[in-house]
C-alpha cells in the first residue's frame, strides 16, 4: 500500500535519509526505531509531504505521492505528533474535529464522532471538549492529538511519537488502545518510537534507522532473536535481549494440563517475563496456571520458559 523506492532526502547538504527502500502491506504497523537524528520524523513527513524527498520514489495507493495534493494526502493519512501541534485558539472539539469539518460532515454526525474519539482515549467529553489546549495537561493533550489523527478514518496513521511525555500507566493504556484500535480496524500504521518495549509490543515489523541508513527490518522476534550486527543487538536490548524475548510469547503456550501446583495461579495470559518474574519473587520453580476464568487449568515450570520456543 506504501513504498518507499531508493528514496533520498537532504537538508542544506547534510543526508537525512540515505537510499530508503521500504514496501508496506496494508494493515501492517510498522514501528521506526533508531537514534534522536537518525531520521525517523523525516520518514513520516516525506510521507505526507510536510517535506518533500529529493531521490527515488514514494509510492501510496499505487501513485507516486507527489501526484497528490498535500491536503488530499493529510486526509487520507492521519498524522499526531508529540506535544505541539493542536491549534491553540480551537477547542478540543474543534481541533478533534478538524478533518471531519473539512471532509463537510453533518453536525451532528461531527459532535458524535468526536464524542466517541473522547471516550476511547478516556477524556470526559463534557468536561473537556469546550476546554482549549492549554488548559490540559501535556497527556490530555497528546491524547486529543491522536483523537485528532483517527477522527477522519483514515486508511493510514502516522504517529511521531505520539505517547512521549506520559506517565507509565497512561501510556500502557494508550498502547493497548492503539494495539485495539489497529486490530480492529485494520489500518495500517507508522509509529515512531525512542522506546525499544514499546516497539517490540506494538510493531508487526521493525524498521531500525542509524544515520539515515535503515539498519534491519523485521518482526519483534526476528530482530531479537538474529539482530545484524552490534548496534542491532544493543539497541534493541544488549543484556536484556533475553527478557525481551520472553516478553514476546505467553504462558498459555507452555502450559501443562493437568498438572498443579501451590500458591495463587499465573494467567495464561501473562507474559513468560511475567511469569519468570513470579518465579523469582516467591522463590519456586512451578506455579500454577488459570484461564480466564480465574479457573485453575495446569502448571507451568521454571525450566518451561527457558525452553525452545513452540
Ligand atoms: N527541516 C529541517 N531542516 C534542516 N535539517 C533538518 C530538518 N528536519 C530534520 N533535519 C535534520 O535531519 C536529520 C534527521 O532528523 P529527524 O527529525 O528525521 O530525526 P529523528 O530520528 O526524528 O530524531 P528525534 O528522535 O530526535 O526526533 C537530523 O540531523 C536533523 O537535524
Ligand atoms: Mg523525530
Amino acid at each position: 500500500m506504501i513504498s518507499f523506492e531508493h528514496v533520498g532526502k537532504a537538508f542544506a547538504g547534510n543526508v537525512a535519509i540515505d537510499d530508503l527502500s521500504l514496501a508496506i502491506d496494508e494493515g501492517e504497523f510498522i514501528v521506526v526505531i533508531g537514534p534522536s537524528g537518525s531520521g525517523k520524523s523525516t520518514v513520516l513527513r516525506m510521507l505526507n509531504r510536510l517535506v518533500e524527498h529529493d531521490h527515488g520514489r514514494i509510492v501510496f495507493a499505487g501513485e507516486e505521492i507527489r501526484r497528490f495534493k498535500p491536503e488530499v494526502l493529510r486526509r487520507r493519512m492521519g498524522y499526531a505528533i508529540q506535544s505541539i501541534g493542536l491549534f491553540p485558539h480551537w477547542t478540543v472539539e474543534q481541533n478533534i474535529a478538524t478533518v471531519p469539518d473539512l471532509l463537510a460532515w453533518p453536525r451532528p454526525r461531527v459532535r458524535d464522532r468526536v464524542t466517541e474519539l473522547m471516550e476511547l482515549l478516556k477524556l470526559a467529553p463534557e468536561t473537556y471538549r469546550r476546554r482549549y489546549p492549554h488548559q490540559l495537561s501535556g497527556g490530555q493533550q497528546q491524547r486529543v492529538g491522536v483523537a485528532r489523527a483517527l477522527a477522519g478514518d483514515p486508511a493510514v496513521l502516522l504517529m511521531d511519537e505520539p505517547f512521549g511525555s506520559l506517565d507509565p500507566v497512561t501510556r500502557d493504556s494508550l498502547q493497548q488502545e492503539i494495539a485495539r484500535i489497529h486490530e480492529a480496524s485494520g489500518k495500517t500504521i507508522l509509529f515512531v518510537t525512542h522506546d525499544i518495549d514499546e516497539a517490540l509490543r506494538l510493531a508487526t515489523r521493525i524498521v531500525l534507522l542509524d544515520r539515515g541508513r535503515v539498519v534491519q527490518v523485521g518482526t519483534p522476534r526476528e530482530v531479537l532473536a538474529h539482530p545484524t550486527s552490534k548496534f542491532v543487538s544493543d539497541f534493541v536490548g544488549g543484556s536484556d535481549i533475553g527478557i525481551k524475548l520472553l516478553g514476546l510469547d505467553t504462558v498459555a503456550a507452555y502450559v501443562r494440563h493437568g498438572e498443579t501446583a501451590a500458591g495463587e495461579p499465573i494467567a495464561m495470559t501473562a507474559s513468560l517475563r511475567e511469569a519468570l518474574s513470579m518465579f523469582v519473587v516467591r522463590q519456586v520453580d512451578r506455579l500454577a496456571v488459570a484461564d480466564d476464568e480465574g479457573r485453575t487449568v495446569g502448571a507451568i515450570t521454571l525450566s518451561d520458559v527457558v525452553k525452545p520456543r513452540p
